[in-house]
């Protein structure tokens, strides 16, 4: 009773000192600014630290009784990982109505693609190139994750990545700034919307900050060695323009950049992100990863970790207990200040306002069964899904079938509800999922499909499946094989050293092509797969990441016609392991190869003369070029690129010039092409990449139909950042391409005065 008067008493002192409009409004502004230097002047050190840290519930009754009283004594902030409205209110209840002052706690959990109704993995959204159909999956992520009680999320990642050996490179936007960009905003916006408070909004965490995705080796974990300019012009632009999308917290990544983890990293979170790029919401350590620093070698002990995270400006530590233990007696000892405590907790009170929180803590006990895999959840996932299918060949216009075409479907992914769902989920059921099998039964009819997984799950080394799927492919006219990788290949620690598919599924393709029937491979998995020694096996081939929830359907509508290809890679598929690290914006160095200086390790005569053959920046066995180039995907019709050009071939600084094309489906369907803008800076103080894609549009056109296509060029596509952060936008000769990917086009001289 007496606590409850003390939260009554708080929130009057609140509206004396202002707060005439509703305490949630969600946004920014000065009346949440008053109500969160209220409460702070009010908080004790002990209550100031529980804001502070983030536990993971205990598992056991007397773990859970001890966790709730921690929250009643105010020692806990946050929570991850607890679901259910109801579990979720019971916890909040103890936080708002019997803590001295009634501080709700923020229930953090990864809804990476989605909560129930799984969309595909953020590479596969990535690949769609579509912001706006991202932006309605992720509203519907939070719609769904928020009637769970859930106001937080772990989304999105935005970790450039260009090493497919990397597990977690299936919970990226691939290998480029911009389009990590774009998922970014679009997460952000659609997570968050325009007001935080809504009850079906939920805060977004932009992760992992920053450099994580160079992991040398592929190795998760490992260290990171970037350079600042790389650090400015490939890892960090993604988080700068969440912070411009108005991402509500960050979190600190698990690894070492140069010497310093990413976790006490002050230039990187206080100088970089909070103080230059203006962020204002909180920063929460990755699991543990404040401890970690311990192991990196960097802190000597807990009390040393703790010290190290908060000088660096990392406000909130999930998981373990340093800041909890320890932040007061380092304030004992002088050796952190108040100020970056009370910083601290005045941003964790600032996003808990502005989610609206204090207003509303409780979530509706009624409101998921109505909410969660809504049809129009899966009709939105099922359009994602088929948006994020690159086609990356299509023989003889194998594709699209006709229904009713005998089909034999193989692999062990065709009806696998939830291996198609991909990594990181949690909530996601294998029951809502419909398969391959489901979907292809339902579109071409159950008796023209004949179905023989061959094996049973994708590291499978058993042929004894081999036979019914032989009989299977006897019947059919067209072998459709769905193979990949389970989910639990892909994602956090599941690295690899080699990109073959896994189990005999090579195997089985071999076999499937050698009876003389048109194969489509389908394939789902979380990176690009070894595909160089199979893919001349296949007909054509559809890579379809993992898809989520409607992959079954989405497939179906490619493979009949219903959906036209769209997708595009966003990442550059290696020919082989040895190839990377491969990627299309690489620098051209003094001796750039081209088809004339290759030579094939197998035509140097024997006994050949010392020579440096050819010269330039290749390897004998593959040359150099990948198998598949970033921003390719072939459609069911052609394009044709025409009358590219800019409107002046000179221009200053600070003004435009506009980049256009004629763009023509040349074909007997209405597609989707995504067409992309590049530019290279020819000269610089510092080495500009041969290519950096500065913009992209996804045009539908009717069959015979033209439109042409523009994007703007000024300061903010043709500077880049200089070492030290500054954005440097320098005269010289530049080569502008409208192109359909990164290894096509031809290039427009502009010069900048
Ligand atoms: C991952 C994060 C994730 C966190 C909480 C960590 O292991 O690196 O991405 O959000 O766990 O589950």
């Amino acid at each position: 009773m007496i606590k409850k008067n003390i939260v009554v008493a708080a929130v009057c002192l609140m509206a004396l000192a202002g707060c005439n409009t509703s305490p949630s409004s969600g946004k920014a502004g000065d009346d949440v600014e008053k109500k969160v230097a209220s409460l702070l002047s009010q908080m004790t050190l002990e209550e100031k630290i529980g804001q502070m840290v983030q536990q993971n519930p205990p598992y056991d009754a007397a773990g859970i009784d001890a966790m709730k009283e921690q929250i009643r004594q105010g020692r806990i902030g946050s929570l991850l990982n607890v679901v259910g409205a109801r579990e979720v209110n019971e916890l909040q209840r103890i936080a708002v109505q019997e803590s001295r002052l009634g501080i709700p706690l923020i229930i953090g959990r990864d809804v990476i693609h989605g909560f129930r109704t799984i969309f595909p993995i953020p590479l596969g959204m990535a690949a769609s190139w579509n912001e706006e159909l991202v932006r309605e999956a992720a509203a519907i992520s939070a719609k769904e994750a928020a009637s769970m009680g859930i106001r937080w999320t772990f989304t999105p990642m935005v970790d450039v990545s260009r090493d497919p050996r990397w597990g977690r490179i299936a919970e990226s936007g691939g290998e480029d700034p911009l389009v990590n960009a774009m998922v970014a905003r679009a997460m952000v916006q659609g997570l968050q919307g325009d007001d935080m408070s809504r009850p079906d909004r939920i805060a977004a965490c932009v992760k992992h900050y920053v450099g994580y995705g160079a992991a040398e080796g592929g190795r998760d974990y490992n260290t990171t060695l970037i350079p600042d300019l790389y650090l400015h012009n490939v890892y960090l632009p993604p988080f700068k323009e969440a912070v411009k999308a108005g991402a509500a917290t960050f979190m600190s990544a698990f690894n070492d950049i140069n010497g310093v983890p990413a976790s006490g990293n002050r230039q990187a979170i206080r100088d970089i992100l909070k103080a230059s790029y203006g962020f204002d919401g909180f920063v929460v350590s990755d699991w543990g990863s404040i401890t970690e620093m311990i192991a990196h070698g960097f802190s000597a002990d807990e009390k040393e970790a703790a010290f190290h995270g908060l000088n660096a400006g990392v406000d909130m530590e999930m998981a373990s207990l340093s800041y909890s233990h320890h932040i007061k007696s380092l304030l004992d000892e002088g050796r952190v200040k108040m100020a970056w405590i009370d910083d601290a907790v005045a941003r964790i009170l600032r996003i808990k306002f502005r989610l609206g929180l204090f207003d509303q803590p409780y979530t509706s006990e009624t409101l998921a069964d109505s909410v969660l895999v809504h049809p129009n959840h899966l009709a939105v996932a099922r359009r994602l899904a088929a948006e994020s299918v690159v086609l990356l060949k299509n023989n003889s216009n194998l594709l699209p079938l006709k229904k009713g075409t005998p089909v034999a479907l193989i692999g062990p992914l065709v009806n696998e509800p939830y291996e198609q769902l991909g990594t990181w989920v949690f909530d996601g059921k294998a029951e809502n999922s419909v398969t391959v099998l489901t979907a292809m039964n339902e579109a071409n009819g159950a008796g023209n499909t004949f179905f023989a997984e061959g094996l049973k799950y994708s590291r499978d080394k058993s042929t004894a499946g081999f036979r019914a799927a032989e009989q299977a492919i006897a019947k059919a006219q067209v072998v459709v094989a769905v193979m990949g990788e389970e989910s639990i290949l892909s994602g956090e620690a599941k690295c690899l050293a080699e990109l073959k598919l896994p189990g005999k599924q090579a195997e089985l393709l071999q076999l499937a092509a050698s009876k003389g029937k048109p194969v489509v491979l389908v394939v789902m998995a979380g990176r690009p797969t070894g595909l160089a020694p199979l893919h001349h096996l296949a007909d054509a081939i559809l890579y379809a990441w993992h898809p989520g929830t409607m992959a079954g359907p989405a497939l179906a509508d490619l493979i009949f016609g219903d959906v036209v290809p769209s997708g595009k890679l966003p990442v550059t598929f290696p020919k082989g392991e040895g190839q990377i690290p491969i990627y299309y914006a690489h620098k051209n160095s003094g001796r750039p190869a081209s088809a004339e200086s290759w030579m094939h390790i197998d035509s140097i005569p024997v006994h050949a003369v010392q020579h440096s053959t050819g010269n330039t920046n290749h390897t004998l066995d593959y040359g150099f070029t990948p198998l598949y180039p970033f921003g390719y995907g072939l459609s069911y019709t052609t394009f044709a690129y025409s009358d590219i050009r800019l409107s002046a071939s000179d221009m200053k600084q600070g003004g435009n010039v506009t980049a256009s094309a004629i763009i023509t489906n040349t074909g007997n369907v209405t597609a989707t092409e995504v067409v992309q803008l590049y530019i290279r800076d020819l000269t610089g103080t510092y080495t500009r990449p041969v290519r950096e894609l500065k913009g992209f549009e996804r045009v539908t056109l009717a069959a015979g139909e033209s439109k042409t296509v523009s994007f703007e060029l000024g300061n903010d596509q043709l500077g880049y950042y200089f070492p030290d952060g500054r954005y440097v936008v320098e005269p010289g000769k530049f080569q502008v391409w409208i192109a359909p990917n990164a290894a096509e086009g031809t290039p427009q001289d502009l010069t900048l005065e």
